[in-house]
């Protein structure tokens, strides 16, 4: 029996993915390596919608390789590659926009939200024609699921929507993928403002992986939590401590209630400074291994080039048919 096909992405926009993105997103990368067949990109394509300096992409994009192989990304069991390696993603990219309505690319909320803090001669086209790429990666592997966030809801909705309306032009081409809702993830809030995601853009507030684990303790004990004193979760009355509680449970495996029942009539700053050792023991074995593949460059080029490999031969088969069916 084949094993459902698995496609997903992340940008090398920083130095350092952050605790929001390995429990938001990539712990659950790891688990679906088990039962799926995964493809796992570091999309350095969508990368350069915003500026960037080469020589600094070129570095994070190494050093977000090595980052997914250090989080337990297997390259035996999963194929990991970088984007711009495989050339198919481009090329269909320009056909899928062909097939985009203007006004269709328009109400996508990212672009909205993006193009509004930018002025408008620094918005670049490729802002815009951002979702088309995303729909190209997925299309391309003919993957069946898609693990996605809230923010990619909607962009994932149009790859649908631009692979049925292809299929039904030209014939059956693509295979229609669906949103995988993962089970293991949880959102992670700012420390310095628990009522906002964790996201790279609010420095004080993230823990990054790649720093050195005393910062982010340090982080730790200064989250903003509450005047209240009871370790309890309630996200609505309690948001900071329950951040917290939560961030401890998905790195320890230990449930909610048992760390509520564990910390009864203990205070804020033994629940922060018991999470700052358990960040510790976390992020040393991450940062060794991620060392070892930057110190190792040829390995990492040699695993990033199978990927990529392997990757291509069936972006090509897509791409093929493809060029067929629209008359090339
Ligand atoms: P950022 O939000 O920092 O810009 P990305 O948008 O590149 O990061 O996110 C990469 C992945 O990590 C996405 O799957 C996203 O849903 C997930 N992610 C990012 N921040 C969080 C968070 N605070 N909590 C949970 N998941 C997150
Ligand atoms: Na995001």
């Amino acid at each position: 029996v084949a094993r459902p096909r698995v496609f997903s992405g992340i940008q090398p926009t920083a130095d350092s993915f952050h605790l929001g993105n390995y429990l938001g997103a990539l712990r659950e990368w790891v688990v679906m390596q088990e039962d799926h067949e995964t493809f796992y990109c570091v999309v350095d394509l969508h990368a350069i919608t915003v500026a960037q300096d080469p020589e600094l992409l070129r570095q994070r994009t190494r050093l977000s390789a090595a980052q997914l192989l250090a989080v337990g990304i297997d390259p035996d069991r999963s194929t990991l590659f970088v984007q711009s390696h495989v050339a198919e993603h481009a090329q269909l990219s320009w056909v899928l926009e062909c097939q985009t309505g203007f006004g269709e690319a328009g109400r996508m909320t990212q672009f909205k939200d993006k193009s509004a803090r930018q002025e408008a001669e620094h918005v670049g086209v490729g802002l815009f024609t951002y979702p088309a790429l995303m729909a190209a990666d997925i299309l391309l592997y003919q993957a069946d699921q898609v693990p996605v966030g809230e923010d990619q809801r909607q962009h994932l909705e149009l790859t649908r929507n631009l692979a049925q309306r292809f299929n039904a032009r030209f014939g059956r081409t693509f295979r229609v993928p669906s949103a995988h809702i993962p089970k293991e993830t949880a959102k992670i809030y700012d420390l310095q403002d628990p009522t906002s995601k964790m996201s790279k853009s609010i420095p004080a507030g993230v823990v990054e992986l790649l720093e050195d684990p005393k910062r982010s303790a340090k982080k730790i004990r200064s989250a903003v939590t509450d005047t209240g004193r009871e370790i309890h979760y309630d996200p609505e009355n309690k948001p900071g401590v329950s951040n917290l509680l939560v961030i401890y449970s998905a790195l320890t495996g230990r449930s909610i209630a048992d760390l509520e029942s564990a910390y009864e009539g203990r205070g804020y700053g033994d629940l922060k400074k018991e999470l700052g050792q358990v960040m510790l023991e976390f992020v040393t074995p991450f940062q060794e291994k991620v060392r070892g593949y930057l110190d190792d460059p040829a390995e990492l080029d040699k695993i990033l080039r199978r990927g990529a490999e392997h990757a291509r031969e069936i972006a090509a088969s897509t791409l093929r048919t493809v060029y067929d069916r629209i008359g090339f």
